[in-house]
């Protein structure tokens, strides 16, 4: 027979080791979004993302013409439920975070061809998914998305001022899916 205690203590257990998670593993194991913004709107990269979130896609940027390979690649993840979300209602829900690693490529003779790699960091783009307008007065939310970049030398500290004038003109093109290229992410389609 399972007595009440046992019952009580598995629980209790269960509490505990959420408790213990970093915070990133307990918003997997919940399954809800914790915010990655303070009160005010000021956001950074989320920690641990590479092996919590959802790796959805990479954009290669050729080089210039006459040099073979990609110049830069680019490399999304997702936070975890977006995916789910995207796939079952066709957009990205409230709270979904976005991260767009910037990677200068590295192009040289492999077994398989010619072959670039992902070679130095220069930074994120993060947007999260924002549908309650819940900052009008801050500059880096809008359009339904908190939107920044961040250099690779401080993932807490954004260097944008403006969305507006930072992202939004280059993401035009996209503006019937939300503002998000989602040609680039397979696991979008169904
Ligand atoms: C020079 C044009 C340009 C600027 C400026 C720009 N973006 Fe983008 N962004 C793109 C393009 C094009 C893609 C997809 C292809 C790629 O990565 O090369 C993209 C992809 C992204 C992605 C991955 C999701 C998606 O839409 O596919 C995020 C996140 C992102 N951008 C955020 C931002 C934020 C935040 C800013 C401003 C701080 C910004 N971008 C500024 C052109 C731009």
């Amino acid at each position: 027979m399972i007595s009440r205690i046992s019952i009580a203590t598995a629980s209790l257990a269960f509490s505990m080791a959420l408790l213990a998670m970093p915070a990133i593993a307990k918003e997997k194991a919940a399954g809800t979004p914790i915010s990655i913004a303070d009160a005010t709107g000021a956001f950074h990269v989320p920690d641990g993302y590479r092996t919590s979130y959802d790796y959805i896609g990479t954009w290669s940027v050729a080089a210039p013409k006459g040099k073979d390979g990609a110049a830069e690649m680019h490399v999304v993840y997702a936070s975890p439920k977006a995916v789910d979300g995207y796939r079952k209602n066709g957009k990205f829900s409230d709270g979904d975070v976005l991260v767009k690693e910037v990677y200068e490529a590295e192009t040289a003779p492999m077994t398989t061809g010619i072959v670039s790699h992902t070679e130095k960091l220069k930074g994120w783009f993060v947007m999260i998914k924002d549908e309650k307008n819940s900052h009008p007065g801050n500059k880096l939310w809008g359009d339904g998305w908190a939107w920044s970049w961040f250099d690779a030398t401080d993932p807490k500290k954004t260097t944008s001022t403006d969305y507006h004038t930072d992202c939004q003109g280059c993401h035009v093109p996209a503006k019937g899916t939300d503002w998000i290229y989602v040609q680039g992410y397979p696991v979008l389609k169904k």
